[in-house]
C-alpha cells in the first residue's frame, strides 16, 4: 500500500543533461528521492520529493558513531519496456538483518517493496535502456538524534536515491588474499550492510590500489585463513568441476543476493555446489595445480565479475581465460536473459514495479 505517499514533483528535470553511454557508477542521481521518518516510535509518511541536500546538526549521532545501514538494488528495463526489481523481497530481509543489528526500527518487507517500486515508477524515465546499465537504488536508514551520548537514536531517517549506472568493473578484476586487515570478526557487524565494515576497508583497500589489484579477497579475522568476500561482492569458484562458495554461517559474511541467486541456479540445474569453509591452500593449490576452471564475483553492482588475478604475498597468479569459464557465461547469460525478457524468468525473481 503506497496511497499515503506524499509526491511533490521537480519543476526541472535533469534528463536532458544525461550522457546515456557513458554512465559511471554512484555520479549521477535521478530527479528525486524518497524520504520517510522515524519519530515517536512510528514510521512517518514517506514522501517523494526533488533530489537535494538534507540539513542535520553537527552533532547527529550518525556523523559520530556510525549508526547507519544501507542496501544496493537494481532497477532493471526489459526489452519490451517492463521495468523489474531483482528478487528485491531478499533486500528487504537483509535490510531488516542489518537495522536488528545496529539496533534500528525495522520496516515491513512488502511496505519496504512497494516503497521502492512506487520511487522507480516515479523515475521510471531514468530506467537505461541499454542491457550493460540499469537504475541502481540505494536505500539506507540512519540515526538523526541531536545528542552525543553512545545510545541507539529514537529518530531516524530512512532514503532512497537512484542512479542510472553502467557496469561497476569495466573489465575482469585482479584480486588480493588479505592476509593482515580484518573486515569482520565473529560476533562483530559483518553480515550486516552497515557504513563501518566500508570504511574499515578503505585503507587495506587502498594499500591494494597502490599495489596494483582493483579488489581484496578478504580472509576470517583469526586465522587469516578462510577465504570470506571481496569488498564489493561475495565469491563463487569452480574447482574440479564443483562450485564452491564460501558458507555464510558464521555472521562475518554479507548475504549477497546475487551470490544466493548463483547458488539457487546452479542448483536448479543440478550442478554440484558446496557452500563451505575454503581455506586459502586450498584454492592456492588448485590453482597451482590447474584445477580452478572459474572463479567471479557476485554482487549487486558488480553482477557477475570474473575475477582475472588472485594475489598472495607477492606472488600473482594467472587464472584461466574468461572465455573458457562456462559456468559464469552460463550464469550471466541466464541472469541477462531473464532481465531483458529473453529467457523465461521461471524462478520469478524479476518483478515488475
Ligand atoms: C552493491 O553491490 O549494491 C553494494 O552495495 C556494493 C557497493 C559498496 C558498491
Amino acid at each position: 500500500m503506497t496511497d499515503d505517499i506524499r509526491i511533490r514533483r521537480t519543476a526541472q528535470s535533469k534528463l536532458g543533461q544525461v550522457d546515456w553511454n557513458h554512465l559511471p557508477f554512484g555520479r549521477i542521481f535521478s530527479d528525486h528521492m524518497l524520504v520517510m521518518d522515524y519519530a515517536d516510535a512510528a514510521w512517518q509518511t514517506p514522501e517523494i520529493v526533488p533530489y537535494g541536500p538534507i540539513s542535520m546538526q553537527p552533532c547527529n549521532a550518525t556523523l559520530h558513531y556510525g549508526q547507519t545501514i544501507f542496501e544496493g538494488m537494481k532497477a532493471i528495463r526489459a526489452a519490451d519496456g517492463r521495468i523489474t526489481l531483482f528478487r528485491p523481497e531478499l533486500n528487504a530481509r537483509r535490510f531488516n538483518e542489518s537495522c536488528q543489528r545496529l539496533c534500528m526500527p525495522s520496516i515491513d518487507e512488502a511496505r519496504f517493496v512497494e516503497l521502492l517500486k512506487a520511487l522507480v515508477r516515479c523515475e521510471r524515465d531514468w530506467v537505461p535502456a541499454s542491457a550493460e546499465s540499469s537504475l541502481y537504488l540505494r536505500p539506507f536508514l540512519f540515526a538523526t538524534d541531536e545528542l552525543l551520548g553512545v545510545r541507539p537514536s529514537e529518530t531516524y531517517k530512512f532514503m532512497v536515491i537512484a542512479c542510472p549506472a553502467g557496469a561497476y568493473y569495466a573489465k575482469p578484476v585482479s584480486v588480493k588474499i588479505e592476509e593482515h586487515y580484518t573486515r569482520a570478526a565473529e560476533g562483530g557487524t559483518g553480515r550486516a550492510k552497515t557504513a563501518g565494515n566500508y570504511a574499515a576497508s578503505l585503507l587495506p583497500t587502498k594499500l591494494a590500489h597502490d599495489e596494483g589489484f582493483d579488489q581484496l579477497i578478504w580472509t576470517d579475522g583469526k586465522e587469516h585463513r578462510y577465504i570470506e568476500e571481496s569488498g564489493t561482492m561475495n565469491l563463487v569458484l569452480v574447482i574440479d568441476g564443483v562450485i564452491l562458495t564460501p558458507s555464510e554461517d558464521s555472521d562475518t559474511i554479507l548475504r549477497s543476493v546475487v551470490k544466493r541467486s548463483v547458488v539457487d541456479l546452479a542448483k536448479h540445474w543440478g550442478l554440484p555446489v558446496e557452500e563451505r569453509r575454503i581455506s586459502v591452500e586450498e584454492l592456492v593449490a588448485a590453482i597451482r595445480d590447474g584445477r580452478l576452471q572459474d572463479a567471479f564475483g557476485a554482487g549487486t553492482a558488480a553482477t557477475i565479475a570474473p575475477i582475472a588475478e588472485i594475489g598472495l604475498r607477492g606472488e600473482r597468479f594467472a587464472l584461466p581465460p574468461v572465455e573458457t569459464r562456462t559456468l559464469s557465461t552460463r550464469i550471466k547469460a541466464y541472469l541477462d536473459g531473464i532481465k531483458s525478457g529473453a529467457i523465461a524468468d521461471e524462478l520469478g525473481w524479476c518483478v515488475e514495479v
